[in-house]
């Protein structure tokens, strides 16, 4: 047995059954899911929304009609319970759309209409593509991209480097919460604060962060944050929080006919109202965590800071687990924080190679097994040619949420550990 006991605070066998894709045996056994970094599995209702949505409440919003007050209702309703997740003051900060990536080329695109050539922003190695190709795209005007370095021993962002990246040139600051390859965790609440210092922007990628802990963007002081519920449990939307005075002083590229206020001004086109429909079912599932995580505990902001936190310690045994257990396997070098005392500081995101084998050799070999996972950089490019991966084939991701099992970690170990070149 290579792995230690995990203990949580609550039982989540009741919650894992509510996940209908959790319970599809596949030649006479479940698949484990842990692939969760790029995409988590969804409990039934948001399935039960989106089917609600299609049959009672198919139409565009602000029209004089049932179906389109309907529409409008729960795209209202998707702005509040994301602005209640991510702590911001009004659902006016929340701005719903296609994914993170298309969000931020927008945001990239609009911020760089007051920019001049020699403008700085500062981006980081662990980044994930998604917030690196927008900034990027904005060298053609002149703005020139530093790039904070990491400690290459345990893949976390050398913040005195990031300190002396930052200059009175810079305008924004654009970091991610945490890394999706390696599951170091940034202190963004610094990185606000160096950015506030010196008259920058704070961008926050939160994609990967938001399904494994609480966010609160008035702590955090932050000036921007994005996430994509995909990620956390739900459908393939994007949300942007931008505090509203950023957001007004902002420009995007819009129709003539667009609100001219946010959030309407940033949301083109017609929306995936069903997407938030989903989403919304994704809160109630939120909720019913939050009441068994905290009794006595109501409202929507309070339940879903409980059942953030519940995840997080369940997954926090899992990762140990997963960690010592891969420690243990000759050969395989993790890729990371792996110091027992310090695992706090990183989401249960863990990625190794094994001497002599490919990485989508191992991932495909457990992938025949039905345990889903992924191999390469993963769109952390910057990393995997940081740390000398890139023609090497980057590395095997697992990425453990709360409603994976000791057993399905253990299954994975034995399999890894069984792997022979
Ligand atoms: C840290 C991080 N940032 C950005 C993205 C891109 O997100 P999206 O697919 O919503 O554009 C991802 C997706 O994996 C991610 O993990």
């Amino acid at each position: 047995m290579l792995t230690d006991s995990v203990e949580t605070t609550i039982d989540f066998a009741p919650f894992r059954r509510q996940f209908p894709a959790l319970q599809q045996e596949v030649n006479g056994r479940l698949p484990a899911f842990l692939d969760n970094p790029a995409g988590t599995q969804v409990p039934q209702d948001p399935i039960d929304r989106m089917r609600e949505y299609f049959i009672h409440a198919n139409a565009n919003v602000d029209g004089a009609f049932r179906t389109s007050r309907a529409s409008t209702a729960l795209f209202a309703e998707t702005h509040a319970a994301m602005a209640d997740m991510l702590g911001a003051a009004s659902p006016s900060e929340i701005i719903i759309g296609q994914n993170m990536t298309t969000l931020t080329f927008a945001v990239s695109r609009a911020m760089a209409r007051s920019f001049v050539p020699g403008d700085e922003i500062v981006v980081t190695t662990l980044d994930h593509e998604g917030n690196v190709a927008p900034w990027r795209a904005l060298e053609e005007r002149g703005v020139v991209i530093r790039v904070a370095d990491i400690d290459t021993d345990d893949c976390t962002v050398d913040m005195a480097d990031l300190a002396s990246k930052i200059t009175d040139r810079t305008r924004v600051v654009a970091v991610t919460h945490c890394s999706n390859l390696v599951g170091s965790i940034v202190d963004v609440a610094e990185v606000c604060r160096l950015a506030r210092n010196a008259g920058a922007l704070s961008y926050i990628d939160a994609v990967q962060y938001a399904a494994h802990g609480n966010i609160d963007v008035q702590a955090m002081d932050c000036d921007f944050l994005v996430c994509s519920s995909y990620k956390f449990f739900g459908p393939h939307l994007g949300i942007l929080y931008g505090k509203r005075a950023r957001l007004d002083a902002l420009e995007p590229y819009r129709v003539r006919t667009a609100d001219s206020v946010p959030p309407g001004r940033f949301e083109t086109g017609t929306l995936n109202f069903e997407g938030c429909a989903a989403l919304l079912g994704t809160f109630d599932y939120f909720e019913r965590v939050g009441r068994a995580a905290g009794p006595g505990q109501s409202g929507r902001r309070e339940l879903v800071r409980q059942a953030l936190s519940a995840f997080r310690r369940q997954e926090h045994a899992l990762g140990r687990q997963l960690v010592e257990g891969l420690k243990r396997i000759p050969g395989v070098h993790i890729w990371g924080i792996t110091d027992p005392d310090r695992l706090d500081q990183r989401v249960p995101t863990v990625s190794f190679t094994k001497d002599g084998m490919h990485p989508d050799a191992i991932a495909e070999s457990l992938g025949n097994d039905e345990i889903h996972v992924w191999s390469g950089n993963n769109y952390a490019l910057s990393l995997t040619e940081r740390l000398g991966l890139e023609a090497t084939g980057g590395m095997v991701r697992v990425g453990p949420v709360h409603y994976n099992t000791s057993e399905e970690i253990d299954r994975l170990l034995e399999h890894v550990d069984g792997l022979r070149r």
